[in-house]
């Protein structure tokens, strides 16, 4: 097979965004789009990528680490110059290169594929993969002649009125014969609209040299949407999100309301797994069979078992066990670990805890930097002092456990196992196992006490 490279354009500012943010790493779905861009072109075999980055886009740089080489265009010149920047890299290369855009997110690696098959069936030097929106405008037209053969791209700041009515245009992904487009790069001239060197400008050079130029029109035009604006950022958003929930409904996993769940592009849900609506799963979560998540949830970088239950409720970077009930509106914080069969109730906060196999926390507890054991039952209001103004503390609960309601457990501190904690304790020093410890003051009732108040006031 003949070598294959690929340039991924990802150095413009995207001022229409109108962002502090580089336009390729505004997220859809939860990932970059350019990342996106690059999951697909790692898909197909592909000998070298190079990704044109633009100055200060480090943060680019960093996502990408390891999946591509870097080249720098230092200004802006157009989607030409920047190709041009990757001569370098690919410039005295035989094979075929395949140009993608960093801000169109949904191109398919099967599309770009088919491109590349359609390129080497006609022994093309340039294939360009054009599409037909329902609105063309602000893509560039591609202009063909009477027998229907592609001449040349006209950008839309440029086309005539005429020009303007073609509907078919240019998605910003094409193939090229190597060699052949970094000689044309070189013939390519800023005497246009926007003063900039423009890619598709290679398209008409090569055609007036005699060489075969060639479009594979996708009728798959949501695909190839280019995102320039925070409108079309919305519409990626929409597509993909539509993209991921069906794979997992086929997967086997159902979707009360697919409209209104939002799962992230690397989320990963096992079969007969429930999705109840107003639900935002991002990051590395991996969710495993027959749980039920939603309403009304946010989970990130999670990782959950089987048969777990999680309405309502907020849970970060945290693992969660299987047969486990959470909420409605609790928060589990970053590196808890909630074992299985734990239940954690309304309006219960963890944090950086060990919650133990069967352990209960079924109303208004915070518990942050503890260790619980197993089978404990935490009371309601009870919470862990961990924090002095300075330093975080550690808790320690041992297995079986009973924490009497509205309790103060002040860090360091344990409890031993299977001990007791009166109700309404402030708990300042060690509890031995086995123990009841009653930590508050001795309740005294006087007698007769408001009458005689009421006696005095008269
Ligand atoms: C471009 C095409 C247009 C096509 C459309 C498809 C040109 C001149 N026009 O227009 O024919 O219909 O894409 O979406 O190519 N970039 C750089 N360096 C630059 C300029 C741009 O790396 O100097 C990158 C951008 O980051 C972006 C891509 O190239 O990822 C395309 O640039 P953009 O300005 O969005 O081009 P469009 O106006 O959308
Ligand atoms: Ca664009």
């Amino acid at each position: 097979m003949t070598n294959r490279y690929a340039v991924i354009l990802a150095a413009g500012q995207g001022t229409r965004m109108k962002s502090k943010l580089y336009k390729v790493l505004h997220p859809v779905c939860d990932k970059p789009m350019v990342e996106h861009v690059v999951d697909q072109i790692t898909a197909l075999e592909i000998n070298k990528a190079v990704t044109i980055v633009g100055h200060g886009a480090e943060l680019v740089q960093t996502h990408l680490e390891g999946r591509s080489e870097f080249a720098l265009q230092e200004e802006q010149l157009g989607t030409a110059h920047a190709v041009m920047q990757a001569e370098d890299a690919l410039g005295t290369l035989e094979g075929t290169t395949i140009v993608v855009c960093g801000d169109t997110p949904l191109i398919k690696a099967e599309t770009m594929e088919a491109l590349l098959k359609h390129h080497d069936e006609l022994k093309a030097k340039a294939t360009i993969l054009t599409g037909k929106p329902e609105d063309a405008a602000g893509y560039g037209r591609i202009i063909r002649n009477e027998e229907g053969l592609v001449e040349k791209i006209v950008e839309h700041k440029d086309a005539s009125e005429e020009e303007r009515l073609v509907k078919e245009i240019n998605t910003g992904t094409y193939c090229f014969d190597n060699k052949a487009l970094f000689e044309a790069l070189k013939k390519v001239s800023n005497d246009n609209s926007q003063g900039e060197y423009y890619l598709p400008d290679v398209i008409e050079i090569l055609k007036e040299e005699g060489e075969v130029v060639s479009a594979y029109q996708t009728d798959d035009f949501e695909e190839t949407l280019g995102v320039n604006d925070r409108v079309a950022l919305s519409q990626a958003e929409q597509i993909m999100k539509r993209r991921i929930n069906e794979k997992h409904m086929r997967n086997g996993v159902t979707f009360i309301d697919a409209n209104t769940a939002y799962i992230g592009a690397d989320v990963e849900i096992g079969r007969d797994t429930v999705i109840h609506p107003g639900t935002v799963i991002k990051g590395s979560t991996v969710i495993g069979e027959d749980s039920v998540i939603g309403p009304h949830t946010e989970i990130k970088d999670c990782k959950i078992g089987d048969n777990t239950v999680i309405k309502q409720s907020v849970a970060h970077d945290s693992e969660i066990g299987s047969d486990v009930n959470i909420g409605p509106f609790a928060h589990i914080r970053p590196q808890s670990q909630v074992m299985d069969e734990v239940k954690v109730g309304n309006f219960v906060e963890l944090k950086k805890v060990k919650f133990g196999k069967g352990s209960k926390a079924s109303h208004l507890s915070y518990i942050g930097d503890a260790e619980v054991g197993e089978d404990v039952n935490i009371g309601c209001g009870s919470i862990t002092v961990n924090y002095d103004g300075k330093n975080k503390h550690l808790t320690k609960i041992e297995d079986g456990v009973f924490v009497g309601c509205n309790s103060n457990l002040v860090a360091p501190v344990t409890i031993g196992k299977g001990a007791y904690v009166a109700a309404g304790s402030t708990i300042t020093e060690d509890v031995p196992g086995e123990a009841l410890s009653v930590a508050r003051a001795r309740q005294v009732n006087k007698e007769n006490y408001v009458n005689k108040l009421n006696l005095n006031n008269n």
